[in-house]
């Protein structure tokens, strides 16, 4: 009998964040969340779909103040790495006139996503708009990007993993993992 794999995809590099650290990393940040609204009427935790589910989930059980959750999904356009064009294909139910927002995403790369989905919010009126992100590839950011709430930076390498994905694999691995570029390309012609 084979012995079995160390990774459940042959793509892997190496773990770059442990689920410990994540889970310690995402307790505080929901800590800070929960201090920063204690008295806000109307929080929203508005999450980019679908890398942020697991980010999200986990947070808002760290923050034990009243909250709603809700989720958009947009996609870049091809040629969004200079323009910063965005397509909403699924937008929030809740009307955020007047509430708090907190825009939740997996991880911001060059930032014309949060940056072009923030001046959307913007123009829907919220009484305030935060940002948080799990992870933050610093050196790749072609826009200026405040994050309110961040993660982890890390180095300008392709991660799956805790809701990250690469053409959707990897979403379920309960850790930040690089993937191996050469492993990648031999695995997509197995
Ligand atoms: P941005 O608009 O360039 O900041 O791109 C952000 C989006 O690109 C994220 O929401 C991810 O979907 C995707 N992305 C960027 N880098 C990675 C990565 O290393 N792994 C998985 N997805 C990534
Ligand atoms: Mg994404």
């Amino acid at each position: 009998m084979s012995p079995e794999p160390e990774f459940p995809y042959d793509f892997i590099g190496k773990i770059l964040i442990t689920p410990e650290e994540i889970e310690k990393r995402v307790a505080f940040i929901g800590n800070q969340i929960h201090n920063d609204f204690k008295d806000s009427k109307k929080l929203l935790l508005l999450g980019l779909l679908r890398g942020s589910v697991m980010f999200v989930t986990d947070l808002m059980r760290k923050v034990q103040i009243p909250l709603t959750m809700d989720f958009m999904s947009v996609s870049s356009y091809s040629g969004s790495e200079t323009s910063g064009f965005i397509r909403i294909d699924s937008d929030h139910k809740t009307n955020i006139s007047g509430w708090d927002v907190i825009l939740i995403d997996d991880i911001v790369d060059t930032g014309y996503t949060i940056n072009t989905v923030k001046k959307l919010l913007l123009d829907r009126n919220p009484k305030s708009l935060k940002i948080c992100a799990l992870l933050d590839k610093r050196e790749r950011h072609k826009v200026d990007v405040p994050i309110d709430y961040l993660g982890f930076e890390i180095p300008d390498v392709f991660v799956v993993g805790y809701g990250l994905d690469i053409d959707e694999k990897g979403r379920n691995l309960p850790y930040i993992a690089s993937v191996d570029p050469k492993k990648y390309e031999n695995s997509k012609h197995k």
